[in-house]
């Protein structure tokens, strides 16, 4: 499933003027059976870069050892790499420079948060991530981190997390894979980004979300359409980020 990553890549290939094929594991031999590295080397010799969303991170790390061109990741179980360049590129429109900013991750420590945990040591934004127990980040993520000089913390406590901070973020409760709907809906409600909690962070703050919402779950209406939020300029800007992904995988930048 995709809406934005699929309409995002395939709008941007176009517009940097290359096609696109778009192709689901049901609809090619991959379904059945034919394994991800023979399908790797094929695609090789047909397309200049292949974009794949998996459930499994290891199918991605199968495709890419296997194939001859770029392969992008179009969100796995463990990173949505592409969705956070956008979401940075937002921020930094309205805010600037997101170095030495604060932005607070609201409830599950998923695919998402952890790309925002990757790209912090490397941009110099300090991320606050609030999560119930049991749904917190990869443990290796943050150690990794830390091992590289990112500022990342970890709490149980919502209002400590968005205290000051320059931008809100939250995602989902369930994720694509998740199957303990109910336990997820429990666990994370405390964690919902509502006006109060937005009320603690600084005054100037923004608020973003990757999409699909779940409104009045992870998110209330009043913030998602209120005067912080930027979601609809975030889900435009994956087109542009894509075009920058998709030159530097073609050596144009
Ligand atoms: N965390 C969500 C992101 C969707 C774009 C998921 O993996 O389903």
């Amino acid at each position: 499933n995709s809406t934005r990553t699929r309409f995002s890549f395939d709008a941007a290939m176009r517009q940097l003027g290359g096609d696109v094929i778009i192709s689901t594991a049901s609809d090619m031999q991959l379904g059945r059976g034919e394994t991800i590295a023979d399908t790797a080397r094929v695609l090789s010799r047909m397309v200049d870069a292949v974009m794949l969303r998996s459930n499994r991170h290891s199918d991605l790390e199968d495709l890419a050892a296997n194939c001859a061109v770029p392969v992008i990741n179009g969100l796995s179980d463990t990173g949505h790499p592409c969705q956070i360049l956008a979401d940075l590129m937002t921020f930094e429109a309205h805010r600037g420079p997101v170095a030495g900013k604060t932005l607070a991750w609201l409830g599950d420590g998923n695919n998402v948060c952890a790309s925002f945990i990757h790209a912090a040591p490397l941009l110099g934004y300090r991320l606050n991530i609030a999560c119930p127990e049991g749904y917190a980040p990869d443990p290796a993520d943050l150690a990794r981190a830390a091992s590289l000089q990112g500022q990342v913390a970890v709490t149980r406590d919502p209002r400590e997390a968005v205290a000051g901070a320059d931008c809100v973020i939250t995602d989902t409760w369930v994720s694509m894979g998740d199957t303990d709907k109910d336990a997820r809906m429990a666990a994370l409600a405390p964690f919902q980004v509502n006006e109060a909690l937005m009320d603690l962070a600084h005054r100037d703050a923004v608020f973003l979300h990757c999409l699909p919402a779940h409104r009045e779950e992870e998110v209330v209406s009043a913030v998602i359409d209120g005067p912080r939020s930027l979601i609809w300029e975030e889900a435009e800007n994956r087109i542009h980020a894509q075009k920058s992904i998709l030159a530097w995988c073609f050596g144009a930048i």
